[in-house]
């Protein structure tokens, strides 16, 4: 069975630091023990609001990463300069409200169609890997494949509220399933993220086709009690079980 990766996102450190105005914690300091406790990769969500991510975050993430930094942007004109500026190693172009908590659903891919075909060429020219993040739905993942992308990133945030609501979550976890298979079968490169614990992450993981897992909230939230490092082990260890 291939090795499962785990994308460690360090966004809510940074939550953490601008609540109070501080330079502390350092989302730099995280991304390097994220390295070093075994991240394949670390990701960062640059919000147009800028509310966690800054872009001085990016540029020194960027130049002291020994692994690839995966920078999540929304599908705009402002954040494919920035790509372009700074050339992290994969991008994942996710949808964004100004308003919303977190990213509450995937793309719209038919009202971007055009921007994103251009963008995606644009990233790719440049030898960045492109992800979408979209609804475990085939008529999006025949569509991600037909606008250009190396990647889908599957959207695991309803199922992770139905299992932690303990709702029925056997539609849910066959949709995610259906998806997978299809897009590794149009030779898609096959993540999942949003929402995952432990709990879910393991039941998401028996699904062979992701190889790619992106996780956040749930990482820094638990590295308040038994740190980042263990967390990110543990992880690890879950998804490839
Ligand atoms: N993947 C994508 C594309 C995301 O937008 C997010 C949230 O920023 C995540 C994964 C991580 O979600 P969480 O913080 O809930 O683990």
């Amino acid at each position: 069975m291939k090795i499962k990766r785990l994308g460690v996102n360090i966004d809510h450190v940074a939550t953490l630091r601008n609540a109070r105005g501080e330079n502390y914690p350092s989302p730099l300091r995280a991304a390097i023990i994220a390295e070093n406790s075994g991240a394949d990769s670390i990701t960062i969500h640059l919000r147009e609001d800028r509310r966690h991510i800054r872009d001085s975050d990016l540029k020194n993430i960027k130049n002291k990463l020994h692994i690839p930094l995966n920078l999540e942007i929304a599908p705009t004109k402002e954040m494919l300069k920035i790509v372009l500026k700074h050339k992290p190693n994969y991008v994942c172009i996710v949808p964004e409200k100004r308003k919303e908590l977190t990213t509450e659903g995937g793309l719209n891919l038919n009202r971007h169609k055009t921007f994103l075909k251009k963008m995606i060429g644009k990233i790719k020219a440049k030898k960045i890997r492109v992800s979408l993040f979209i609804e475990p739905k085939i008529s999006d993942i025949a569509l991600s494949k037909k606008l250009g992308a190396d990647c889908v990133e599957l959207h695991t945030g309803k199922y992770c509220n139905l299992f932690n609501k303990k709702k029925k979550i056997k539609n849910e976890f066959s949709r995610i399933k259906k998806s997978a298979f299809y897009a590794e079968k149009v030779f898609l490169e096959v993540h999942a993220g949003h929402g995952l614990t432990y709990k879910t992450a393991y039941q998401i993981s028996k699904i062979n086709n992701i190889s790619e897992f992106n996780i956040g909230h749930f990482i820094i939230a638990e590295s308040m009690f038994i740190s980042l490092r263990k967390a990110i082990v543990k992880f690890k260890k879950i998804i490839n079980k």
